[in-house]
């Protein structure tokens, strides 16, 4: 039974952890995220800043994962490493230290695309989120919609013409002025008001919703979050002239929720019609937002269609499903050439157009 270890610094989390067993049963032996909160000071993640973190974080991280699963370097099947896509100096740092203590243990490498271990988080912790299903990776980087007729195979339905869902969040936090990361204090927030009903101030436009919509239309799959996020600027501003900003925040961030899940649930749906699934797997941190969990079950629920979805521990970055994707890689045979490099955008491996 193959053990592997997983190594994450795409972003602003150093993360190693252990899985172990087949692609069929998976265990986590171990999993350490150290998330660094220095970035909340600029309201945003410095890549310089990132990389002296992982610097400083990355032995005790990967050192803590290995004695938590009780397992020493060399005996360790395989070490996989987050190599694309993120900031290239947090994902050196990695991959170096992956490739290092490979050569050192004769263990080796295997190289993993970051929203291919997006894709496993869910898999750790419910047997059944197995392909074939529908995905939505929703992150601070990626809005992807998927269908996933096996794992490796990942046919593109549709992806956001502009900014990320998770970017999305993060701005309008800003705006409302909530601390970074946004989606979490959105979601609080929102939570305290009403949902503001069609035409009154705070109900914003769902956009590229149109009903007479096809599948073969572009925006039939595709998102775009930058009108809305403009739209929820000239709210704030309004509210801001009139002295009400105070006593309509909540309301501001609920509509905007409110517009975000209503999209995002109309492409699901669209997604798992088309295809014929039975499944929906969500992905990345904005798939902790629990109201986009309940919506999404509820309009797929009554159809006999399951939702999964990772606990926040596993949505966000994280090594584990580093590992898990890695094992995947690896019981395919797949080893890293010891020359691989990092790389700030790179396309999933086995993605493919409609
Ligand atoms: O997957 P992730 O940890 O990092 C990337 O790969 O980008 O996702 C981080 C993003 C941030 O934009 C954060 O605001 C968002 O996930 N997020 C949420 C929630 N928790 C985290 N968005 C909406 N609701 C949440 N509860
Ligand atoms: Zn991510």
């Amino acid at each position: 039974m193959p053990r592997v270890l997983g190594i994450e610094t795409s972003c602003d989390e150093t993360s190693a952890a252990v899985v172990s067993g087949t692609l069929e049963a998976m265990t986590l032996d171990s999993c350490v995220i150290l998330s660094q909160d220095v970035h909340r000071l600029f309201g945003g993640v410095v890549p310089e800043i990132a990389s002296r973190q992982h610097l400083i974080g990355i032995v005790p991280a990967v050192d803590a994962a290995l004695s938590e699963a009780g397992v020493s370097a060399s005996a360790l099947d395989a070490i996989a490493v987050t190599h694309a896509p993120g900031l290239v100096g947090a994902l050196l740092v990695g991959t170096s230290y992956a490739k290092g203590l490979g050569f050192a243990h004769g263990v080796p490498v295997v190289p993993v695309h970051h929203l291919e271990g997006h894709l496993f988080a869910t898999r750790l912790e419910h047997a059944e989120a197995e392909p074939p299903f529908t995905a939505l990776l929703v992150s601070g980087g990626h809005t992807l919609l998927l269908d996933v007729p096996a794992w490796g195979q990942y046919r593109l339905l549709g992806r956001t013409r502009d900014d990320a869902v998770g970017e999305a969040f993060d701005k309008v936090a800003k705006l409302l002025g909530l601390p970074y990361p946004g989606g979490r204090p959105i979601e609080q927030l929102a939570a305290t008001a009403e949902r503001p009903a069609y035409g009154t101030p705070y109900w914003f436009a769902r956009p590229m919703l149109r009903k007479a919509a096809t599948p073969g239309d572009a925006d039939y799959f595709e998102c775009s979050f930058s009108g809305l996020k403009t739209a929820v600027l000239h709210a704030v501003r309004h509210a801001e002239q009139r002295g009400t900003l105070d006593a309509d925040r909540a309301m501001i961030a609920r509509g905007f929720q409110d517009t975000v899940i209503d999209t995002l649930v109309a492409k699901v749906e669209r997604a798992v019609r088309l295809h014929r699934r039975t499944r929906v797997v969500l992905g990345g941190g904005v798939a902790c937002n629990r109201a986009l969990q309940t919506a999404l079950a509820a309009r797929l629920a009554p159809r006999g269609i399951t939702c999964f979805a990772p606990t926040p521990r596993l949505a966000t970055d994280n090594a584990a499903m580093i590992a898990a994707a890695g094992l995947f890689r690896f019981v395919a045979g797949e080893r890293g050439d010891p020359a691989f490099s990092a790389h700030a955008a790179r396309p999933l491996p086995g993605m493919f157009e409609a």
